[in-house]
């Protein structure tokens, strides 16, 4: 591809979601925008760059953004913080909140939504009072074809053989021809939505729990500073956050303070508030 054109779509990818494409991961630019463009009858990617160019806000800028994303997750994916959550977190804010009976959860890069129905069905299977508790559950993520995905709640069997127990399987999917089916209370549980981390965010409630797992890695630090500056403002001053398992904050500017809970880290404002029911 032509440099100006591999600047063009770099730039493009990083104003628009953050994500940082190094040089030696240029490559991805071609692997994953040559089917956008065979699929838009546009020949190659230097053809899309051209149409893109003249029409910068159209849908095709969506498409490549939706591309360009890495969607890589499983069910129980890396399994400690839900351990953490299971044994030592949800017990703890469970006998905090019990006056107002209310619980405030945000997967906030969801993708195809393994992440949130995997919480839910450890919440199901370990704490069943709280179907009678005011649980708010959101999951968001930049790319809509991703949370379409994760909303319908539709999985391969690829896809279900990754962390799945084979018990929970039986118990919270039903099979639909070629396809596994997320069990429909579940599905309703939790309110899917779009949102970008690197723009203006909606007014939300204040989280008890946030995963905000395996997205860190695509940005730089000025990025990462801002959404975890963000990200503390509308945690509970005794909240938790998950990051993935090899995203470190250090040499960030940020009041969050390291923990690690049953072999999982995560983190709590640094001046935690005393604990508000
Ligand atoms: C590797 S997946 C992680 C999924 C899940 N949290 C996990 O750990 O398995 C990264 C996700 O981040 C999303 N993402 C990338 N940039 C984003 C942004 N600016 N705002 C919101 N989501 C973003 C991608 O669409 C992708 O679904």
């Amino acid at each position: 591809m032509k440099p100006e054109n591999t600047n063009y779509l770099r730039e493009l990818v990083r104003s628009a979601t953050g994500i940082v494409l190094e040089v030696e991961k240029e490559y991805l630019l071609e692997a994953r925008l040559s089917p956008v463009a065979h699929r838009e009858g546009l020949g190659d990617v230097e053809s899309l760059v051209e149409m893109l160019r003249m029409n910068p806000d159209g849908v095709l800028r969506d498409m490549v953004l939706d591309a360009m994303t890495t969607n890589e997750t499983s069910f129980f994916r890396d399994l400690h913080p839900f351990d953490a959550l299971r044994q030592t977190i949800l017990p703890q804010l469970m006998e905090r909140r019990a006056e107002t009976r209310t619980l405030n959860i945000w997967s906030a890069v969801c993708s195809s939504g393994q992440e949130p129905y995997s919480l839910l069905m450890m919440l199901s299977e370990n704490f069943p009072e709280l179907s009678s508790w005011n649980l708010n559950f959101l999951a968001s993520d930049v790319s809509t074809s991703m949370i379409e995905r994760a909303r319908a709640g539709r999985y391969s069997q690829f896809e279900v053989s990754r962390g799945l127990p084979a018990s929970f399987l039986v118990k919270y999917l039903s099979k639909v021809g070629q396809s596994w089916e997320m069990d429909a209370g579940l599905r309703k549980a939790v309110k899917f939505q779009v949102l970008n981390l690197v723009q203006p965010w909606p007014a939300l409630p204040t989280m008890d729990i946030i995963m905000m797992r395996n997205v860190l890695i695509y940005f730089d630090n000025a990025t990462k500073e801002k959404i975890l500056r963000k990200a503390c403002g509308c945690l509970r001053g005794d909240g938790y956050l998950f990051l993935g398992s090899s995203e470190v904050l250090m040499g960030l500017d940020v009041a969050l303070q390291r923990t690690s809970i049953d072999g999982s880290w995560c983190y709590q404002p640094e001046s935690r508030t005393p604990a508000v029911p």
